[in-house]
C-alpha cells in the first residue's frame, strides 16, 4: 500500500472523513494526532481547512517519505513522526482528537487502544474507521482473512464495544457508514514508488477477490468515543 501511494487509505476515504470531522467540533487550538496517517491526506486536510495543530504518526518509512514531501510542498507545518501506535512517544494528555482511520484493524488492538486513552486528554476523542466483521465466520474463513492482511484478531461491532469498554472509553457510538457517501468516493489519489513492482497488482487483485468472496460480511464501522 505504501509502494501504491494510496492517499485515503481507508473505506469511504477523504470524502468520508470531511463528513464525519464536520460533525465534531474542530478549531485551530485542537490538538489532533492521525495515527497511522499513511501518505498524509487527512492531516492535511486537517491543517488545511481548520488550521488545527496536527501531528502524523506513522510507522512506514515509505509512506513517511510520501507524507513529508506532501507537508513539504504544500507548506503546512504538520508535525510528522516515525513511531507505533503501541508505543506512542508522547506524553500522557496530549491531544483533544486522535483519529485512527483503518489503523487498529492492523495492530495489537488492546495495547494501541492503551496508548491512544493514555495520550487523550480529559474529554478528548477518537475517532476511528475500522475493520469489522457483520457475522461471525468459520476458523478457516477467519484465518484467511487473517493471513491476507495479516490480522491477530477479526472483531465484531460487539467486540469493538467491549474492547473500548474495558479500556475506559465512555459515550461509544459505532455506526454503519451510509453508503452514499463511500459510493462518492471516486477520488482515490495514488503516488506510485520509483520501484514499483508490478507484481504488487496481483495483492490487489486478491484484495479485491476478498471483498467480493466475503461480501456483506468484511464490513467496517465509524466508531467515536470519548476520554470522560
Ligand atoms: C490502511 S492504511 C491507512 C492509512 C491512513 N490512515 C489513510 O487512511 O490513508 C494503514 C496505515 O497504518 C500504518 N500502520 C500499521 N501499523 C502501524 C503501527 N503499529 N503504528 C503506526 N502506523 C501503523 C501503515 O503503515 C499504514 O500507513
Amino acid at each position: 500500500m505504501a509502494k501504491f501511494g494510496v492517499g485515503g487509505a481507508h473505506p469511504g476515504g477523504i470524502p468520508l472523513t470531511k463528513n464525519i470531522l464536520s460533525g465534531e467540533n474542530i478549531t485551530n487550538k485542537t490538538q489532533i494526532l492521525d495515527a497511522g496517517c499513511g501518505t498524509g491526506q487527512t492531516a492535511a486536510f486537517l491543517y488545511q481547512q481548520y488550521k488545527a495543530k496536527v501531528v502524523g504518526l506513522e510507522i512506514n518509512p515509505i509512506m513517511i517519505k510520501k507524507a513529508k514531501k506532501r507537508f513539504e510542498s504544500l507548506n503546512l507545518p504538520i508535525q510528522l513522526i516515525q513511531g507505533s501506535v503501541e508505543n506512542l512517544p508522547f506524553p500522557d494528555n496530549s491531544f483533544d482528537y486522535i483519529l485512527s482511520e483503518s489503523v487498529l484493524a492492523f495492530v495489537n488492538k488492546p495495547i494501541a487502544l492503551r496508548e491512544f486513552f493514555r495520550v487523550l486528554k480529559k474529554g478528548g476523542r477518537l475517532i476511528a474507521n475500522e475493520m469489522t466483521i457483520n457475522t461471525k465466520l468459520s476458523p478457516p474463513e477467519e484465518l484467511e482473512i487473517m493471513k491476507f492482511y495479516a490480522l491477530d484478531s477479526l472483531l465484531m461491532e460487539k467486540d469493538w464495544k467491549s474492547l473500548l469498554g474495558q479500556t475506559g472509553f465512555q459515550d461509544i457510538v459505532i455506526k454503519v457508514e451510509n453508503i452514499a457517501t463511500s459510493q462518492e468516493n471516486n477520488t482515490t489519489e495514488f503516488n506510485f514508488s520509483k520501484n514499483f513492482e508490478p507484481e504488487l497488482f496481483q495483492i490487489l487483485n486478491e484484495h479485491g477477490n476478498m471483498v467480493l468472496k466475503y461480501q456483506g460480511i468484511l464490513s467496517y464501522r465509524i466508531i467515536t468515543c470519548s476520554k470522560v
